[in-house]
């Protein structure tokens, strides 16, 4: 393996890759209805990486030291036998992890085959308990129990499964106490994410989010919470535990306390561009290179001269100015 260090001396642990960039919900945070209508114009099969082109960009990366694999979207599991790519993910010298983030609603059906071809954990979306807000998130009718039953089956069959909770002021914040106390007496992570200004479309606005410190004080008057040290170095999440158990609770908080200084991740889009950061403007075109016959060396090269610039830092310099540059839509990009 191969050490690569950013200009920041950060190395290259993780790829998150976007499988497909359609997803069978309308969240107003992600995909907006308006905006993601019936004549949006999705990519087309072609335009896709296939799984040969994404197993062998992937095999380049571990090379670079990635360890992990994310799968995501969109939502991942739209994307036609995706327990095969598990498979041949899973099976690459050097990859630890292939891990999944999806809403949930399709886990009852794959979390089997899942597992059996190899993935290690699970992170389910679900922003409510309560149907009637929940619908108004994901803007198409379905309802919690459809998720819960994919949070179940994943959890019967072995897979490690954490709960990812999007709290919006105004929209879904009043939940926070009862998806605490469920996910508690499930003994299943909860993470709360700080609604974040990816893409364009999701009219952002930091007056919408709820910070880390919020949320924790909130849950603190009701419950006693410890801190849990780190995993890795990387985590995304900061983590605690409720006092006397092992069930955690987790706190992405990317606006108010940012974790660039740490960051491993690199991001291949559906369409097979390679993105440094979440809220990057531009990416480079791995998919032309392979369609026009580069061979693995000339991959590997661009792969280490790309990583070797890279100096992104968006959450730490986060500006009104910054704010206004074109950034990529996360079901594109893979969250
Ligand atoms: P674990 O390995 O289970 O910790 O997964 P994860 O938290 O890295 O991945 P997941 O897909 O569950 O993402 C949870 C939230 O963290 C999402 O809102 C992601 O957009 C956000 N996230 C993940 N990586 C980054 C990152 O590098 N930067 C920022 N700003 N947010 C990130
Ligand atoms: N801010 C924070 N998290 C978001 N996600 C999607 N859009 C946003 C946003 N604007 C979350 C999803 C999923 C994860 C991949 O990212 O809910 O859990
Ligand atoms: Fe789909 Fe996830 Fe985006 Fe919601 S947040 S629209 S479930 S990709
Ligand atoms: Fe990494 Fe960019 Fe997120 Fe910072 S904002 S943690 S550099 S992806």
């Amino acid at each position: 393996m191969k050490n690569v260090l950013d200009t920041r001396r950060r190395p290259l642990r993780d790829l998150r890759i976007s499988v497909t960039d359609r997803c069978n919900f309308r969240c107003s945070y992600c995909m907006p209805k308006e905006i993601f209508g019936a004549d949006y114009p999705f990519m087309k099969q072609d335009e896709i990486l296939s799984f040969e082109e994404i197993v062998r960009l992937a095999e380049l990366f571990a090379e670079y030291g990635v360890e992990k694999i994310r799968l995501t979207g969109g939502e991942p599991l739209l994307r036609r036998d995706l327990p095969v790519l598990v498979k041949r993910l899973s099976a690459i010298d050097g990859i630890k992890y292939v891990t999944l983030t999806t809403n949930g609603v399709f886990l009852a059906k794959y979390a089997k085959a899942l597992k059996e071809a190899g993935l290690c954990r699970v992170n389910v979306s679900l922003d409510s308990l309560d149907d009637e807000v929940f619908k108004k998130i994901n803007n198409m009718n379905t309802s919690v129990s459809a998720v819960l039953k994919g949070i179940f089956s994943a959890i019967d069959t072995g897979l490690e499964v954490k709960v990812n909770m999007v709290v919006k002021k105004g929209l879904n914040d009043q939940e926070v106490l009862s998806m605490v106390r469920f996910f508690k007496e499930e003994n299943i992570t909860l993470r709360f994410i700080e609604y974040m200004d990816v893409g364009c479309t999701n009219g952002w606005n930091f007056k919408d989010v709820v910070s880390k410190k919020q949320l924790f004080d909130m849950i603190q008057e009701q419950y006693q919470l410890e801190p849990v040290k780190q995993d890795f170095f990387g985590e995304v999440a900061k983590r605690y535990r409720h006092k006397g158990t092992d069930t955690e609770i987790g706190f992405i908080s990317s606006v108010t306390e940012t974790f660039c200084g740490s960051c491993t991740r690199a991001r291949l889009s559906t369409d097979g561009k390679l993105y440094t950061c979440l809220f990057a403007s531009e990416g480079f075109d791995l998919r032309d290179m392979l369609r026009s016959g580069a061979s693995d060396g000339e991959l590997a090269a661009a792969i280490q001269s790309i990583w070797e610039k890279r100096d992104d830092r968006y959450s730490e310099v986060r500006t009104e100015e910054s704010r206004k540059n074109r950034k990529i839509e996360m079901s594109y990009i893979g969250g």
